[in-house]
């Protein structure tokens, strides 16, 4: 079977949805401190997106890169208010030249490039001398994760599955692309918890907020909401409490580009 590929122009103007300025990221915070502690000066996003990241990176003073493959996604980027250096490509072929970066991280997109190993080895070639490659994200192949997204939608948790590489292949990559002091970590974990109709206020219970709904299609998104709507029915029934639990921990893999 293949894995359904999401087209991010559409989505692209509500994207942002998702972060909240009343919200602070761990993960952003992780990035940030990784960016200072190597003293970076020149710094890559692949899989950009809207360039939330590098807006927030921008206080490194460093100069600021993002790739990404949707157009839509890049002119959102250009709203951000930190001078950034963007360019439409692939994740697997970064237009580039050798030793360029001292900091190259994706967040939330190396499930998107298709040949996992390709964008690591592109990294590997595009880093500095010591230079840092993080790759933050959600492996759903670990356990820890209690999202209701995938109890009450069909196919996500498998889709995911397909589309997600396992953390113990991307560590296993860096290091056989040559990288040293590999490590993985949580740089964030997310917990939200909805009680009852709270639910469904929830900006990532849209339709188009996340790829793993925005692959659906309409029957089966709406099968889902029907779901959700009939368990709080149930709940409201028997005067009980519902939760509905988002707790995803999001992990960082490191590697460096030896010297
Ligand atoms: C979930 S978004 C993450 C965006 C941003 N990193 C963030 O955390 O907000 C995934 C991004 O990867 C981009 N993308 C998908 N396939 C790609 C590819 N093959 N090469 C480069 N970017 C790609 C999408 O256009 C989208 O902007």
């Amino acid at each position: 079977m293949t894995t359904p590929k999401l087209n991010y122009d559409q989505i692209a103007t509500q994207y942002n949805q998702r972060y909240p300025a009343s919200q602070t990221w761990e993960r952003g915070q992780t990035l940030l401190e990784l960016a200072k502690q190597i003293k970076a000066q020149t710094i890559l996003e692949v899989g950009s997106g809207t360039g939330f990241w590098l807006n927030l990176l921008s206080q490194t003073g460093g100069s600021l890169f993002g790739l990404d493959y949707s157009m839509g996604m890049l002119q959102q980027s250009k709203r951000q208010p930190a001078p950034l250096s963007l360019t439409r490509g692939l994740g697997t072929q970064l237009p580039y030249s050798s030793s360029a970066f001292d900091l190259l991280y994706c967040v939330d997109a190396i499930h998107h490039f298709g040949d996992h190993r390709a964008f690591i080895a592109e990294a590997s070639r595009l880093l500095k001398p010591g230079g840092a490659l993080a790759i933050i994200g959600h492996d759903p192949h670990e356990g820890g994760s209690n999202w209701y997204i995938y109890d009450y939608f069909d196919t996500v948790y498998d889709t995911d599955l397909r589309r997600y590489p396992a953390g113990s292949s991307i560590l296993q990559w860096m290091e056989q692309e040559g990288f040293h002091n590999i490590s993985s970590q949580t740089a964030e974990h997310i917990r939200n918890i909805h009680v009852g109709d709270a639910v469904l206020k929830d900006p990532f219970l849209k339709h188009n907020a996340t790829s793993q709904l925005a692959l659906l299609s309409e029957e089966t998104y709406q099968a889902g909401m029907q779901r959700i709507r009939q368990a709080l029915a149930d709940a409201k029934e028997k005067a009980a409490r519902i939760v509905f639990r988002s707790e995803i921990p999001v992990k960082m893999f490191l590697g460096y580009k030896p010297f």
